[in-house]
């Protein structure tokens, strides 16, 4: 079957070769394990180890994700935490609005199957799994319009469900509403 050029190496060769690779093996996980804790602690990244259960059958029952509890809404030390619920298939609020240089707090729940979200131009990107909340702590610079797709294919729906984030400047947000009760621009 092999000639005699291309016969696996036998005995003690062949030992030497399964070490040598049993070795580079051994070396790129740590490489790799490395890398995870350095861009961890470097770049500040969270990876998911949070963890924040909700039972995701009875959000519209009441609590922290009713409907009237959706939006934005700023908290007594100033900063801004928004509450989005994500079903089949939309996001709700729809159209969501944020002050920009305000430092925001997002929370996500699903209320049905994993889907996932991201801000465009941003890093915010993060899966909603049902059963936990997602949180993701983020600023936003400059005002405009973002688009906050669903990344996360979750059924025949899933390229229609979109929202849109509207970054106003600080002035322009309705602070003193946002105190009393959650806003949003849809
Ligand atoms: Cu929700 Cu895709």
């Amino acid at each position: 079957m092999f000639s005699a050029e291309h016969r696996p190496p036998q005995g003690q060769a062949g030992e030497r070769i399964e070490r040598l690779w049993a070795r580079s093996m051994t070396a790129s996980i740590v490489v790799l394990l490395g890398v995870i804790v350095f861009t961890s602690a470097h770049w500040g990244l969270h990876p998911p180890s949070r963890v924040e259960t909700i039972d995701s059958t009875s959000l519209h029952k009441g609590g922290e994700f009713s409907e009237g509890n959706l939006g934005t809404s700023i908290a007594p030390d100033g900063s801004a935490v928004v509450r989005v619920v994500a079903q089949q298939y939309a996001f709700v609020p729809s159209c969501v609005l944020v002050p920009a240089d305000v430092p925001i707090t997002m929370r996500l729940a699903s209320a049905d199957v994993v889907h996932g979200f991201l801000i465009q131009g941003t890093n915010v990107n993060a899966m909603v799994v049902p059963g936990y909340v997602t949180t993701v702590r983020t600023t936003f610079a400059e005002s405009g319009e973002r688009l906050m797709p669903c990344h996360e294919f979750c059924g025949v729906g899933h390229q229609a469900m979109w929202a849109h984030v509207r970054i106003v400047d600080a002035k322009q947000f309705p602070s003193e509403d946002a105190k009393a009760k959650a806003v949003s621009c849809g």
